[in-house]
């Protein structure tokens, strides 16, 4: 599947590096073309005649090399391929590509590209679990770079935990997921997830118990159909999706303004357990206790989001999706919530505490659309974003051909 896929291939300086040499070797089996980089790290650890020899190509190596640059630039390079990879994704490596450094070969086409970029993380876990390279890892996913891994394991400084690079036929897998073109590709898809906090003061807000799991699980299996995810996200326990552009919000007011930025989209899901009201005025400074008074809240609405966007007459997405997060009469409410937003399916589940769904990693739910409503068994949390995905994907199929 990776017949003819031009892989760029940036080798960074960690003990990772000798995987390199096989995953060189797999790529180019399954008939990929690979051009590598070396930085200057990285050949500490392999040597660049071993890299070129698999690679059947001579590596790079300087960002001054005037004979190069008149033949194939920098940019040039960083562009011609269908995918860069940066293998290993050193700490050092993440941290010039978060600030946007350009000051060697590898950091100037990393800048320079405008085609995806994928990272295999390779560090010893204290270096992994950093807060330095943890801020480094948000902005990279915000940026829309793919993560391959790391994984758990033993590591050669004698730690264990993760930060091992994954290994050279995970990535390739990740690769051919990536470059394989699915029903989705071309389409760029909206989704929100997680909860809203809304603040009373600068130390309290208020909150509710969504973990973004379901939120996340969608806007992976729609990326694995080859969808533009933009990932609208308030403060979710859940770990955020590789390879999709993820905006970090707080409260509904700010998820609402991500939400229209987003668009024009061809999909919009609205998985966002999003509060229905704000403090009205949420007080500047910490609220004190005074003596036998209680503080008095009062509260504002929030904008509808999913009404909003499913009623815009200019600019809404061909297939809008709500979710109905009900207690009570799951199908009634839902059917009635589906007409009162706009919107082309609801999703509805149960959350009353006893179904263990919100924070749980099941999810029983039932689609609701013009052609009723259609249970599905309770499953695993990715399947029902898996069997979501595919038939969204279905569907917008089916408005283009009509
Ligand atoms: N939603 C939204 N903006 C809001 C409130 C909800 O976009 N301000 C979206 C949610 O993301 C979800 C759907 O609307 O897709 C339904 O959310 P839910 O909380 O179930 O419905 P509510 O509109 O809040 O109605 P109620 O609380 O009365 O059930």
């Amino acid at each position: 599947m990776l017949a003819g896929k031009r892989i760029l291939l940036i080798i960074g300086g960690g003990i990772a590096a000798y995987k390199c040499l096989d995953l060189i070797r797999r790529l180019r089996e399954r008939g990929a073309d690979v051009t590598p980089v070396m930085t200057r790290a990285a050949e500490e650890f392999v040597t660049p005649l071993s890299v070129s020899a698999l690679a059947g190509q001579e590596v790079h190596r300087d960002l001054f090399d005037l004979t190069k640059e008149a033949e194939m630039g920098h940019i040039n390079l960083s562009r011609v391929a269908d995918l860069v990879l940066v293998a290993p994704a050193t700490a050092d490596l993440m941290a010039k590509m978060a600030a946007g450094l350009a000051n060697d070969l590898a950091s100037t086409l990393l800048m320079a590209t405008d085609t995806p970029v994928m990272i295999a993380p390779a560090m010893n876990v204290r270096m992994w679990d950093h807060p330095a390279t943890q801020r480094n890892i948000k902005t990279l996913m915000s940026d829309g770079m793919g993560f391959i891994g790391p994984n758990e394991g033993d590591m050669a400084c004698g730690e264990f935990g993760p930060g091992r690079m994954s290994e050279p036929l995970e990535i390739v897998a990740a690769l051919e997921t990536r470059l394989t073109a699915g029903p989705l590709t071309g389409k760029r898809i909206l989704v929100t997830s997680g909860p809203t906090h809304e603040p009373i003061d600068p130390v309290r807000y208020i909150a509710n118990r969504s973990s973004g799991a379901q939120g996340t699980a969608i806007a992976e299996a729609l990326r694995d159909l080859g969808a533009e995810v933009v990932f609208v996200t308030g403060p979710a326990d859940a770990a955020r999706p590789t390879g999709v552009h993820v905006i970090e919000v707080e409260s509904a007011r700010e998820m609402h303004k991500a939400a229209h930025a987003a668009l024009p989209a061809d999909a919009g899901i609205f998985a966002a357990a999003v509060a229905d009201w704000r403090v009205a005025s949420a007080s500047a400074s910490k609220i004190k206790k005074t003596k036998g008074g209680l503080p008095v809240l009062e509260f504002a609405e929030n904008p509808d989001i999913l009404a909003e966007i499913s009623q815009l007459s200019d600019g809404r997405p061909a297939l809008v999706v709500g979710f109905a997060a009900e207690t009570d009469d799951v199908v009634e409410n839902a059917t009635a919530k589906r007409l009162r937003k706009g919107c082309d399916w609801i999703v509805a589940n149960d959350v009353s505490p006893s179904t263990g769904i919100m924070g749980g990693s099941e999810n029983a739910v039932v689609l609701i659309s013009d052609d009723g409503a259609e249970s599905w068994p309770r499953m695993g949390k990715t399947e029902v974003a898996r069997k979501l995905a595919q038939k969204l994907a279905e569907k917008l199929a089916q408005a283009l051909s009509s």
